[in-house]
């Protein structure tokens, strides 16, 4: 039997991101993190349904999401969240800049991991902030971070810590060890961790398992913002993001707030009735279904790779993104190289190393193994 994920749907025409940068011409997409699937039937029936209503006024978080999502934070990780520490954004990126600049002053510094998706690079700017990168070294095959090295490059004006777990784009699922040892420097010099965890709800590796950084205590949970979301694992980024800050520190979550006031827009009607029907459950076994194409995907992908002189890749824990490490090849840009043999991969310049570059396999197999052919066919014109 044919897998629903098998299934090639044409997006050209739909003003896609993604699809419609290359538009014609012979170039697969496999850049920006949205997947070539169609959400899940219950969001879709949802939709179609709220859209029948014909009516689309402002509109608030329904009662009914915010308690499925904190019955389904006390469910998954045995979080205690209070209604009260909701704040509902039309997206995580604008979450990140809130974050940047509701502790502190102009000129205070936030810290943030490279590599790393772009907008954490792009937040601090964007909050009159300082930036202060904090490389992460591929220790035997295992992106990880130096505890001294971070505490060296902590200055006194650091005030906000950029964490990415589920960690986008190396795919690591960080272990509650890499955690703590994080939230201790951050809670030892007055740091807010700002935790995004919008891929926790995309894990490939099935023993291992997500730890929301306030999980790790009290005093961690009211020095945190964490920021989630259904889009990525749902697939609804372009219908303007359903996503929330979970803030439980009162003058924290005030300052957000205060910072949002005129400038973040409301979610949108139909945003919040897909993040119901998602969080609600009734998506539950398309999404262990999707996981599991997801894994094929994986595994084909990395014993692709790892077939191919020249490029490396480490295990993908989670999200549907590969870092590629393409320096053994010594050209000048492997993004443009790939490119110029029809395949678009995420340049990793923009996440902050030039040698790298980020493979999207969130699309059909069919699709994934053109993608490969590319690449190979792309190095065999380099010989
Ligand atoms: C780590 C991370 N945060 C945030 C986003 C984007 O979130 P949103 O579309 O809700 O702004 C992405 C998208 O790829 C991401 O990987």
């Amino acid at each position: 039997m044919k897998n629903q994920f098998d299934r090639y749907i044409d997006r050209h025409g739909t003003n896609s991101v993604k699809w419609n940068k290359y538009a014609g011409r012979d170039v697969i997409p496999a850049w920006v993190a949205d997947m070539d699937f169609p959400s899940p039937e219950p969001i879709v029936e949802a939709l179609a349904k709220r859209v029948a209503h014909g009516v689309f006024g402002y509109s608030r978080p329904p009662t009914e999401l915010m308690q499925r999502l904190v019955d389904r934070l006390q469910e998954r990780y045995n979080w205690q969240v209070d209604p009260d520490w909701l704040v509902w954004l039309p997206g995580v990126v604008p979450g990140l800049c809130l974050s940047c600049g509701c502790v502190g002053v102009k000129g205070d510094a936030v810290m943030t991991p490279t590599p790393i998706y772009y907008p954490f690079l792009q937040a601090p700017a964007a909050a009159e902030r300082e930036k202060i990168d904090l490389p992460a070294t591929n220790v035997s095959g295992r992106w990880e971070f130096d505890s001294d090295l971070m505490r060296e490059l902590i200055t006194a004006r650091t005030r906000v810590f950029l964490l990415c777990n589920p960690y986008n784009p190396v795919g690591r699922i960080l272990a509650t060890e890499e955690l703590e040892a994080i939230a201790e420097i951050c809670l030892e010099r007055n740091i807010i961790i700002c935790s995004d965890e919008i891929h926790s709800d995309l894990l490939l590796d099935k023993d291992k398992f997500h730890v929301p950084t306030a999980m790790l205590g009290k005093e961690v949970a009211n020095n945190t913002i964490t920021l989630i979301s259904p889009s990525k694992t749902f697939n609804l980024s372009g219908l303007g993001g359903c996503a929330v800050a979970i803030i439980p520190n009162r003058e924290i979550r005030t300052s957000f707030r205060k910072q949002a006031t005129g400038l973040v827009p409301g979610v949108s009607v139909l945003a919040y009735e897909a993040a119901l029907i998602a969080y609600r459950g009734d998506c539950d076994e398309w999404h262990e279904q999707l996981l599991d194409y997801l894994r094929g995907n994986r595994d084909y992908l990395q014993q692709e790779i790892d077939d191919i002189p020249g490029l490396s890749m480490t295990h993908v824990e989670a999200t549907y993104l590969a870092w590629i490490d393409a320096g053994a090849l010594h050209v000048k840009n492997p993004h443009d190289l790939f490119l110029a043999h029809g395949v678009a991969l995420s340049d990793g310049d923009q996440f902050g190393d030039a040698n790298f570059v980020r493979l999207n396999f969130g699309c059909p197999r069919s699709t994934l193994e053109e993608i490969v052919k590319r690449i190979r066919f792309a190095l065999e014109e380099l010989e």
